[in-house]
């Protein structure tokens, strides 16, 4: 780095790479600051889902998604990134904040991770019959351990009490006029916005699953098989703490849980519902026999290598979600 400056620029454009997260209905909740030397995330709360996420854990979670993108894409460029979560506790919304640490060699490794980032999508279409092999569910557990979240994998008996709890928090949200009058706001159509998700990934049909898919206010274009997604592994993300620390971790985990499985060519699909309702929430930690916090269910499974995934959904424009500013000084 030869300047302040320099420094600058490779933060802010990390800022922009970190877009690529997945989030909740794609609302992308977050905002970043870029200083002369640090990288602030802010929680972005205009784009809250005030009725389905009160507490703020989905929209933390997705920004944690956001902050390990951003990770990735400084170690694709050859830095280590230094994050300090949480830095004032005069400003809630300041999630976390990133200064450059090293200069490492920019493996291999790190570069497919980035471009990992560019391909990773949610694909809502049932799983093939083929399961996931238990080496790779441990690593991906593994690799939650190392962000410092955890990864249950659910027993087949327990399978059944994660249907239920996603059943019974689709049949409260189904009920609730501000819960519909989101999922109307944030899903279907084109998105000419560049957030929610568009028609396009949206199943045509509601797939036959053991644990309900999301359903969202109006069916999609996107094409599924007939197959009934059986041979799918169900595991739920918790940690240690239900607190905005706990869901920016979870969101990491979320985050490199995903990268990996794309690499090692699982299917990821996140099934939030139980864990915003909170009796359903309750359910999923006699799951976890109360050792800790849900932050996320998700279904693994290997999606069918003959059909194109689904498409890229849109993403705000950079200048809209980072800003530069060159006061701050460490
Ligand atoms: C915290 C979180 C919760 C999510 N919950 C769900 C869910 O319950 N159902 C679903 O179909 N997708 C869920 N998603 C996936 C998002 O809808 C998806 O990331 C977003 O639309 C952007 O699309 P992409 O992942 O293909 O880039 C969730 C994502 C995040 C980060």
């Amino acid at each position: 780095m030869t300047s302040d400056r320099d420094a600058s620029e490779v933060l802010a454009e990390a800022a922009a790479a970190a877009g690529a997260a997945p989030s909740i209905h794609n609302t992308q909740p977050w905002r970043w600051l870029a200083h002369q030397d640090a990288l602030d995330l802010y929680a972005e709360r205009t784009r809250q889902l005030t009725a389905t996420d009160p507490d703020g854990r989905m929209l933390a979670i997705s920004c944690g998604a956001a902050l390990h993108h951003a990770r990735v894409a400084l170690a694709a460029v050859g830095w280590q990134a230094v994050v300090v979560p949480l830095p004032d506790p005069a400003q809630p919304d300041l999630l976390a904040r990133i200064t450059l640490g090293d200069a490492v060699p920019i493996s291999p490794e790190a570069m497919r991770r980035y471009q990992t980032t560019q391909l990773r999508r949610t694909d809502r279409r049932p799983v093939t019959r083929q399961t996931v092999p238990r080496p790779v569910l441990d690593t991906l557990a593994q690799t939650a351990d190392g962000e410092g979240a955890h990864l249950h994998i659910l027993h087949p008996d327990q399978v059944d009490h994660l249907a239920a709890a996603v059943a019974h928090a689709s049949a409260v949200d189904a009920e609730d006029p501000a819960i519909q009058a989101e999922l109307d706001r944030w899903a279907g159509g084109a998105r000419t916005e560049h957030t929610g998700i568009p028609d396009d990934v949206i199943p045509a049909q509601t797939p036959q699953t053991d644990v309900p898919i999301r359903t969202f206010a109006r069916s999609g274009t996107l094409p599924i098989g007939g197959e009934h997604d059986r041979t799918a592994t169900y595991a739920i993300l918790y940690g240690e703490t239900d607190d905005p620390a706990g869901w920016l971790r979870g969101g990491q985990a979320l985050s490199a849980v995903w990268l990996t499985a794309v690499e090692l060519g699982v299917g990821l699909l996140p099934i939030s519902e139980a864990v915003e309702m909170p009796a359903s929430r309750q359910a999923l930690r006699r799951v976890l026999s109360f050792f800790g916090w849900p932050y996320l269910a998700m279904r693994l499974g290997i999606p069918d290598p003959d059909h194109p995934g689904p498409a890229r959904t849109p993403r705000l424009p950079a200048e809209q979600v980072v800003g530069r500013s060159g006061e701050y000084v460490r």
